[in-house]
């Protein structure tokens, strides 16, 4: 006689709606796009993801790291999971279980329609020397009070670009943080369905050490938006509340978050920064930290593309080009300025192939990216073109810089 099989149970990957702050890394990341999302929640497909981790290292809050072990039949679905305000709690499993937990689909399921996993462009890993960064220190659940103690527009007052610098000062209240990390800001109020909005993330503009040093604040470079990516009228609800705060406002905080867009943190290590608009924020957080230790003879070369439409739409033009031409090499990509041939950062990048080559040679070198989702494939693709003029391999050396934490994107 046959004894009854035992009820499979299953390893399922979800996503706390409590910590996530929507920034869609992870729906990017997920090589077989079981991850997807509506106004509410982000949530993993349990017909799809076969576990294969590679959403996990890049999301910025580990929501992502969750799992619940559930009878096969009786897996969370994604409409479950879209309605949920917090994680289920763990379930208890009947006695006649299998003896191993397995994962949904197994990883070499063959999903149709589904492409083997891209390789990504990206490290998911610090570089060897960054500071140990605190996350998660303040949640939705818990967030932090801070006061606004400036808020000034950063680009020309008769141009489209409203970009502010917003100074946010915690008080006594810990709030450690390190270059490249970002914090999420809850916006009052609610949204169409009566629903607390869910947190915005702002990468920092500030070092470690405050906006003013020793003092325990921070700035966030933000741009109130006004239109949707297709050009469409749209209010951001986050970036306009931001934007119109006065002096002595009070923010609800959480975070800070993530761990590998990092700046190396060993003497004389390079930076070569490359960035659009709003994604200056954190260039503008490492030039700074790297300012502050200038006469210690522990900076590298510090290098900079930075795009805008035109020079009174850069966001910090002024304090930016008093930086002394010895501590860093700034290159200003401007595609609407009246009289000038359009560029992009990845024109420049081209323009000054022999010095990247050099820097890109170094090990002590680390690349950051931030701004236009857009100029990924374009910044990726001239320094491909870059190192291949040389006579040298790309596929190796990308490689050699997603492994070692020394190419860090982080784009919108
Ligand atoms: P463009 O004038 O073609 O829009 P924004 O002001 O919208 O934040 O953009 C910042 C800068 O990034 C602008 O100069 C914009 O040029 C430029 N940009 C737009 N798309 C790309 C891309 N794919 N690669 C690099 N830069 C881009």
């Amino acid at each position: 006689m046959n004894a009854p099989l035992p009820v499979e149970v299953l390893k399922q990957h979800l996503i706390d709606p409590e910590i996530c702050i929507r920034c869609n890394t992870c729906e990017e990341t997920c090589p077989v796009d079981a991850i997807t999302h509506d106004s509410n929640n982000y949530v993993v497909d349990p017909e799809i993801c076969n576990g294969c981790m590679a959403c996990v290292p890049p999301c910025p809050t580990g929501s992502i790291d969750n799992w619940r072990l559930v009878v096969r039949a009786e897996a969370y679905s994604v409409q479950d999971q879209l309605g949920w305000e917090e994680l289920p709690g763990e379930k208890v499993l009947p006695a006649d279980t299998a003896a191993e937990p397995v994962l949904l689909a197994p990883a070499d399921a063959s999903v149709p329609g589904v492409a083997a996993a891209p390789v990504a462009s990206g490290a998911s890993v610090p570089p060897w020397s960054a500071a140990h960064p605190y996350v998660n220190l303040y949640t939705h659940k818990t967030p932090v009070t801070a006061t606004v103690v400036g808020n000034y527009r950063v680009t020309g007052a008769d141009t489209e670009s409203d970009i502010h610098h917003i100074v946010l000062d915690f008080g006594e209240q810990p709030f450690p943080v390190l270059e490249g990390q970002s914090i999420g800001i809850l916006p009052p109020g609610t949204d169409a369905q009566g629903r607390p909005h869910y947190a915005r993330q702002y990468s920092l503009a500030s070092p470690r050490d405050g906006e003013r040093a020793g003092y325990n604040n921070l700035s966030l470079t933000v741009k109130r938006v006004t239109q949707d990516h297709g050009g469409a009228a749209a209010h951001g609800v986050c970036s306009n509340y931001l934007c119109d705060l006065a002096r002595n406002d009070t923010v609800q905080v959480i975070g800070p978050f993530g761990h590998t867009f990092l700046m190396p943190n060993h003497p004389r290590a390079n930076l070569i920064m490359i960035c659009t608009g709003t994604g200056s924020a954190p260039m503008r957080a490492m030039t700074e930290r790297s300012r502050r230790l200038l006469g210690t003879g522990d900076i590298g070369k510090l290098m900079l593309f930075f795009g805008a439409r035109t020079e009174r739409e850069l966001p910090y033009f002024g304090p930016l080009m008093k930086l002394p031409r010895d501590f860093i090499d700034i290159n200003l990509a401007l595609s609407r300025e009246a009289g000038q041939p359009k560029r992009y950062v990845q024109d420049l990048i081209r323009e000054r192939a022999a010095d990247v080559r050099d820097l890109l040679a170094d090990r002590n070198t680390c690349i950051y990216v931030c701004g236009l989702k857009g100029m990924e494939v374009g910044v990726l693709d001239a320094l491909q073109d870059v190192v291949v003029q040389s006579g040298k391999d790309w596929s190796i050396l990308h490689e050699a810089l997603r492994r070692e934490g020394r190419l860090h994107f982080e784009t919108y």
